[in-house]
């Protein structure tokens, strides 16, 4: 991997981009742009911090999480992929796949309008072939402006069909867990990953009182998080994604995660745009496919 001087001397853009040494030594890069800053650690293409200016910071970081090759920053936006949650078919394969433990580097960054842009790429290592047998490229742009952008491509190089799940795995800062609501799943039918065997249909907007780990299935609508708490609205706009994970993990499951403080459930709220459950990505030789999310704040 290329050294931070070295990401410096190709990669900064004067006023907008840095490269240097995050928690743990990762490396990582500070995006800015006149609508606010973001933070990203080539530790997984993780997104760690958004702050639009004049807003309170979007993405929740866990106190205890652990920046570590090989580890999850348990926080701000995973990158699970290439499967979503536990293998399909071996257990054994770590849990929402490699690229969220695996080292990036930087493709291209630049200035687009307003917008400050980082591409960041996942080079096949031999290592990675034990676990997904398959030649490809995957690539993700950051584009920071008043909104953040993120697109997530996966492309097919090899000779044979191969599918893949993944998810955009953001946890947003909430005021209380209490006292916010998930609009935009009214009516969507969901895959309870606590109760697998019924068939629930979302009525009203999602609250929260309790653990919850669910994949909406068959939805492409704009989702809204409302948070009283902190006078704010959290727009979701996705596309190449007919899934959406939703998930607190609440008392119980809290205080199972050593990386996740006991109490933290109450101010955080993960809504993953995604292809998960039914919503598989088949991608044939040559194709390629984009799980793009966009974010925005409204006061
Ligand atoms: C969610 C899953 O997306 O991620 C949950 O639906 C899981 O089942 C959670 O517990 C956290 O996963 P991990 O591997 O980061 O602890």
């Amino acid at each position: 991997m290329m050294n931070i001087e070295a990401m410096n001397n190709q990669y900064s853009v004067e006023n907008r981009i840095v490269f240097k040494e995050g928690e743990g030594g990762i490396p990582m890069a500070r995006l800015t742009c006149p609508a606010g800053f973001a933070e990203v650690y080539l530790l997984g293409a993780h997104l760690t911090s958004w702050k639009p200016k004049d807003q309170k910071p979007v993405l929740w970081v866990s106190r205890e999480a652990i920046f570590k090759e090989g580890k999850a920053i348990r926080g701000g936006i995973p990158v699970c992929w290439p499967w979503f949650g536990a293998h399909p078919t071996d257990k054994e394969k770590p849990a929402h796949g490699f690229a969220r433990t695996s080292m990036w580097s930087v493709k291209s960054s630049g200035i687009d309008g307003t917008c400050t842009r980082l591409t960041l790429k996942l080079e096949p290592k031999e290592d990675m072939r034990s676990l997904f047998p398959h030649d490809f490229e995957l690539e993700y742009e950051i584009l920071l402006c008043e909104r953040l952008k993120v697109r997530l491509t996966t492309r097919n190089m090899g000779s044979e069909n191969f599918n893949i799940s993944q998810a955009l795995h953001s946890y947003f800062s909430v005021g209380d867990i209490d006292s916010v609501r998930l609009d935009g799943l009214e009516q969507i039918a969901y895959i309870d990953q606590l109760q697998p065997s019924t068939s629930p249909v979302q009525q009203g907007p999602v609250l929260f009182d309790r653990e919850v780990d669910r994949i909406y299935q068959d939805t492409v609508g704009d989702l809204t998080l409302r948070d009283d708490c902190l006078s704010r609205k959290i727009h979701i706009h996705r596309s190449g994604s007919s899934s959406v994970v939703v998930w607190n993990p609440w008392v119980d499951k809290s205080t199972r995660m050593a990386d996740f403080g006991d109490d933290e459930y109450t101010e955080m709220l993960c809504i993953e745009s995604s292809n998960a459950g039914a919503d598989r990505v088949e991608l044939s030789p040559g194709q390629s496919h984009s799980l793009t999310t966009l974010y925005s704040v409204e006061s």
